[in-house]
């Protein structure tokens, strides 16, 4: 099953489908190893349909008397002729809220009183209203007495407008302001006022300034994400009072600072995504009170040191994501504990030793990326029972030895086994991208090309070392030659 279908079985059952958008906008930003049907399948859901999907939920909510106090008709129709010019929305529907059907976009509900009240209102792509191109942040939409929930697609894009919050509104559940570049200043402080507030999607806009405070105070908040914004500063402490957050993105901002200890206080986080900011220390020891935790992104930091010792509690984890950070330590067998993992990316983060016998337990990883670290010694031999495995990039490490892998294994895999730039590797059998096949000695075993010190045509064998090396596209660094040379000689080749 490709990891895109996985990830939405696992969040459809919390029907919050604004963690699925942010599953699958991460999987499109990140496009390197996705199999071509996951990847079909996010664009055939291009986020508008979802966005409509969205729309479509509750329909069946509508009064069946839409009559509703002139006071808040006026209010909604002031709103949406400054937002929208799609309709003369006063002669087209003068009842919004019904009997007859009404808009896509506005959904109403009777309250206590026995009138109809907005409880939802949807702008941005069609059938949903579109936003014309001088629309600005509608604040007043808080004022309307029942809103729970709205919704701001790819509609400020023109007008430069800041999100202000002038009135307090109690009723607001959800708050998604998404793809909206003309967006811009801060996250006001007052958002806090929304004492009811359960999703609050901020992402993909132009906000600015540091994430204030307050918004911490907000402890009814499932979902936050601010991803894809211009925010900077710290992650406040205060993180941790978000008790029933199940989904937290900040990725691709400009945080920097350490990620606060109070983040292991969210017993509920299922998805957790830092990734793509200047974030700096280790990741803090508390983590591994996140048992339910399914993913976990990292990447693109400058995390470094161990990796937490409880990182084997992560019971739940099946995405860890952390590569391009300098963590200049070694794997902990732990990982190896983390048994429902499919993705493990620990690319370029400056790891070094051995790969841990235990990664061969990972029995349904699809993908393990080690690639561009300074991992030493045998490539596991369990890696040949990993059945569920079609990408595996080992390249540009000091791994060395016989590659444990057998002929159907690397059918299996073909292109998306990567083994190159470990000089060290040879195979006994099959073909595999920057490998070379192993000597046999003169004894009948197998020798891998760096290990021939008994061996008198030591001159033959440093070209047949560099013939597979002059094959690469990526064009070798002077670090990379020297870490080579290093490798050889202590391998005792030019000895
Ligand atoms: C919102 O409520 C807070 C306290 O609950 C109050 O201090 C503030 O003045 C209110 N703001 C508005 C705009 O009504
Ligand atoms: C692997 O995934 C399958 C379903 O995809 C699941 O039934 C099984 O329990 C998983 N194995 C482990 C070790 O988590
Ligand atoms: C493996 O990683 C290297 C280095 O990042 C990259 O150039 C290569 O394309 C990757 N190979 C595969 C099969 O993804
Ligand atoms: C064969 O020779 C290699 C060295 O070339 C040695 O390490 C290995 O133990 C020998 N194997 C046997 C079975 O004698
Ligand atoms: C060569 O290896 C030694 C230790 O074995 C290390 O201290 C040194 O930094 C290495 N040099 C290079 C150029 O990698």
């Amino acid at each position: 099953m490709p990891a895109a279908d996985k990830v939405i079985l696992i969040t459809l059952p919390s029907s919050f489908f604004p963690l699925f958008i942010l599953l699958s906008k991460f999987y499109t930003a990140m496009p390197s190893s996705l199999s071509s049907p996951s990847l079909l399948f996010i664009l055939l859901f291009s986020a508008c349909a979802l966005h409509v999907h969205e729309a479509a939920l509750d329909k069946n909510r509508t009064p069946e008397k839409g009559r509703m106090s002139p006071a808040e008709a006026e209010a909604l129709f002031g709103i949406m002729e400054s937002m929208s010019s799609d309709q003369n929305w006063r002669s087209s529907y003068p009842n919004p809220c019904g009997p007859s059907p009404s808009w896509t976009g506005i959904e109403c509900k009777v309250g206590p009183d026995g009138l109809a009240h907005v409880s939802r209102l949807d702008f941005g792509c069609p059938p949903n209203p579109t936003c014309r191109p001088t629309a600005t942040f509608p604040h007043r939409i808080f004022s309307l007495p029942f809103i729970q929930s709205a919704f701001f697609f790819e509609c400020f894009t023109h007008t430069r407008t800041p999100l202000t919050v002038a009135t307090n509104s109690s009723s607001l559940r959800q708050l998604s302001l998404r793809s909206n570049p003309a967006l811009i200043g801060p996250i006001p402080p007052e958002i806090s006022s929304f004492r009811s507030l359960e999703v609050l999607t901020l992402s993909q806009n132009s906000l600015s300034g540091v994430i204030p405070q307050q918004l911490f105070t907000l402890t009814s908040l499932v979902h936050l994400d601010l991803s894809y914004n211009k925010l900077s500063g710290s992650i406040p402490d205060q993180v941790g009072s978000l008790r029933s957050l199940v989904g937290l993105d900040l990725s691709y901002n400009s945080l920097s600072g350490i990620i606060p200890n109070t983040i292991g206080e969210l017993g509920s986080l299922q998805k957790l995504d830092f990734s793509s900011n200047s974030l700096t220390g280790i990741i803090p020891g508390s983590v591994d009170r996140l048992g339910s935790l399914v993913f976990m992104a990292l990447s693109n930091n400058h995390l470094t040191g161990e990796l937490p010792p409880g990182i084997g509690e992560l019971q739940s984890l099946q995405y860890f994501i952390m590569e391009n950070n300098p963590m200049h330590t070694s794997l902990p067998s732990e990982i190896g504990l983390l048994t429902k993992l499919q993705e493990l990316r620990l690319a370029n983060c400056g790891f070094s030793g051995e790969i841990p016998a235990s990664f061969s337990q990972l029995a349904n990883l699809t993908t393990l990326s080690l690639q561009n670290n300074r991992l030493t010694g045998e490539i596991p031999t369990g890696f040949n029972q990993l059945s569920h495995i079609y990408h595996l990039n080992l390249s540009w490490n000091q791994l060395s030895g016989v590659v444990p892998l057998d002929a159907s294994f690397l059918r299996r895999l073909g292109q998306n086994l990567d083994l190159s730039g470990n000089p060290g590797l040879c195979l006994s059998t099959g073909e595999a991208y920057g490998v070379v096949l192993c000597r046999t000695g003169k004894n009948g075993t197998l020798i891998a090309p760096l290990k021939s010190s008994g061996d008198s045509s030591a001159a033959d064998e440093q070209l047949y070392l560099y013939s597979p090396l002059s094959l690469f596209s990526t064009p070798l660094t002077l670090p990379s030659i020297l870490a080579f040379l290093n490798f050889s000689i202590i391998s005792g080749i030019f000895s």
